[in-house]
């Protein structure tokens, strides 16, 4: 097996005219958690798809434990498991039912079957609700069933699209602490969220995704290191933007400032120093300060900095 578990490149995919994927790519190591990070219509679940061989991409490649998506879909399939976005389960059945029909797609029968329909209610907390029909379960057990017949025939490698929309509190704790003892059993993850809390706390890496595109990817640390000290944003009249920029420039804690949305932007290498710097200037010139907005480093801070939107509104 290579070290790299799932390597893609140029990953590309049109729905009629709409680019859903352009051009991504990017390789997950063995035992990582990879986190894939954006916004409502990002690309995260069409990437995640095609990985999961349910939806051929129009270009690129990929392969998956050294196996091409294209041409070797069988020797993958029973290496990956698929958590999808949207509920993949049987409402009338029970929570074991369901289980057992994911495990006979995969070739499971008999004693195997049973063993492992027991580990992975057991994985999930779900045992002693293994009888009971899901439409009586809440979001967050559907949620967690939904991650056991991911696992039930013991995959390598698990995608998780959005394994926490619409799950309370209590179970999305639970669900991190599932995903913390997979990676400590060496699986490999694929995590897509839009939420920068949950990158930041379960990913080794993570890929900033913005309209089909990958516009930055490192560790959490590494990309919060772009922001530097922080980003400060000052509205101010817009006729003294210009005037006020050259000045900005040349201020100690100050790496850049440009004019965005009629507000400077600054980019400082330490947030708090450069504040002080800036509002002595705009004193000093007798320019009204009209708003002020100081962006702390972290992932959702990357992500505006990055895009200019936030990951949620
Ligand atoms: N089956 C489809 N038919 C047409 N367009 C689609 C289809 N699926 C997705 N798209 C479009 O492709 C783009 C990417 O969608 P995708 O579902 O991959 O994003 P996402 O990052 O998973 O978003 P979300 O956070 O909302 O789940 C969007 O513009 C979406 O409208
Ligand atoms: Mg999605």
């Amino acid at each position: 097996m290579p070290n790299s578990m799932i390597e893609i490149n140029g990953l590309f995919k049109k729905y009629g005219d709409r680019v859903a994927v352009n051009g991504v790519s990017f390789c997950v190591q063995e035992g990582e958690i990879f986190g894939l990070l954006g916004p409502n219509g990002a690309g995260k679940t069409t990437t995640i798809s095609i990985l999961a061989t349910l939806l051929p991409p129009d270009e690129g490649q990929a392969t998956i434990g050294g196996y091409d998506l294209a041409r070797q879909t069988n020797q993958i399939k029973p290496l990956i498991g698929f958590v999808p976005q949207e509920l993949a389960l049987y409402p009338t059945l029970s929570a074991w039912d369901n289980l057992a029909f994911f495990g006979r797609i995969y070739g499971l029968r008999g004693t195997p079957l049973k063993e492992r329909i027991a580990a992975v209610l057991d994985l999930v907390g779900l045992r002693d609700r293994s009888g009971d029909a899901v439409r009586t379960f809440s979001g967050g057990m559907k949620r967690r069933l939904n991650i056991a017949a991911g696992l039930i025939h013991q995959p390598r490698v698990l995608f998780l699209d959005e394994p926490t929309v619409g799950v309370d509190p209590q179970s999305r704790n639970f669900i991190f602490e599932h995903v913390e003892r997979l990676k400590a059993e060496g699986m490999t993850i694929l995590y897509t969220t839009h939420y920068m809390e949950e990158a930041e706390r379960l990913c080794d890496r993570v890929a900033i995704m913005d309209e089909g595109r990958i516009l930055a990817l490192d560790t959490t640390k590494g990309l919060i290191g772009l922001l530097g000290g922080g980003v400060i944003h000052v509205g101010v009249a817009a006729e003294a933007i210009e005037d006020l920029l050259p000045a900005i420039r040349t201020l100690p804690h100050v790496r850049a400032a440009s004019a965005q949305d009629s507000r400077l932007k600054v980019e400082t290498s330490a947030a708090r120093p450069a504040l002080l710097e800036l509002i002595e200037l705009c004193n000093a010139r007798d320019v009204p300060i009209l708003s002020l907005e100081v962006l702390e480093p972290n992932l959702e801070s990357v992500f505006l900095h990055l895009t200019g939107k936030r990951l949620r509104d």
